[in-house]
């Protein structure tokens, strides 16, 4: 990673996977791809990739369903993890990779889960949309699952605890960035064992109206747009924004 190394590479952790443990299940991934699969028809030999799959819980809820998908994810552990996970009558490829990186092509649908893009500069983000549309294969799809910046950037402060299925607790502190386009947020991890650990992030906050800039520079139609996997159509006080976007 060298000078490209970010706080993203460190955040990523087993702390964070301690923090999203009740938050981002398997069954929760289930219903995601469940509601994917209601809204995007792909062809018995679509190939999918799964940018920032993490620990490949939506890979392996792909792959259980019969379809030819890939993960990627910076994180070798989080690779590893998801390979040991894979059940052996299941079959998917994982791959550890920067996704400012090419990645293969011959992709029908590519997906972000759970907030996992615009970890970089912008350029280096619109990069990324730039490089997805230009690899995926003709009327390929994008299926984007962000926050919706409105109600983070409407209450951006936060301080909460939380205690982890570890028994250990996180202390979150949050704010917003001065021009808003960022949340700042630190985490304290404490275990009892040891020092505390801090992990710092800086996540990128996308309007509605900033996605669709950034898809349409990077030539992607948007097809619909929801607030949440129960279909309702996206709303300034929606939870989500998940985006289904085309290539023409
Ligand atoms: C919010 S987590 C989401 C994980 C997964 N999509 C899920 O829903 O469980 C973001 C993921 O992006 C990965 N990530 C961060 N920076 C990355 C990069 N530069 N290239 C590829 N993956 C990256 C992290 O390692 C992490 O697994």
């Amino acid at each position: 990673m060298g000078s490209r190394s970010s706080w993203f590479a460190n955040f990523y952790d087993e702390n964070f996977l301690q923090l999203v443990e009740n938050a981002a299940t398997q069954a929760q991934a289930a219903e995601e791809i469940d509601f994917l699969l209601s809204k995007i028809k792909l062809s018995d030999k679509g190939r999918i990739a799964d940018i920032g799959c993490g620990t490949g819980r939506h890979v392996l809820e792909m792959a259980a369903r019969g379809l030819d998908v890939w993960g990627f994810d910076l994180n070798p552990e989080f690779i590893a993890t998801a390979i040991l996970d894979l059940p052996s009558e299941t079959t998917a490829n994982f791959v550890c990779a920067d996704m400012r990186d090419a990645l293969p092509r011959d992709f029908d649908l590519i997906c972000s889960f759970y907030n996992s893009i615009g970890f970089f500069s912008d350029e280096e983000n619109q990069s990324c949309l730039d490089r997805w549309a230009r690899d995926l294969n003709p009327k390929g799809y994008l299926y984007l699952d962000l926050w919706n910046a409105a109600p983070i950037r409407a209450h951006p402060r936060s301080e909460r605890s939380f205690g982890l299925p570890n028994g250990g607790t996180a202390h979150e502190q949050g704010e917003l960035s001065e021009d808003a386009r960022f949340v700042d947020r630190t985490y304290t991890y404490r275990t009892g064992v040891g020092k505390p650990v801090i992990r710092k992030t800086r996540f990128r906050l996308y309007s509605q109206g900033e996605i669709e800039s950034c898809l349409s520079r990077a030539e992607f139609s948007i097809s619909n747009q929801y607030g949440a996997i129960d279909g309702s159509t996206f709303a300034p006080d929606s939870p989500r924004m998940i985006t289904i976007a085309q290539i023409d």
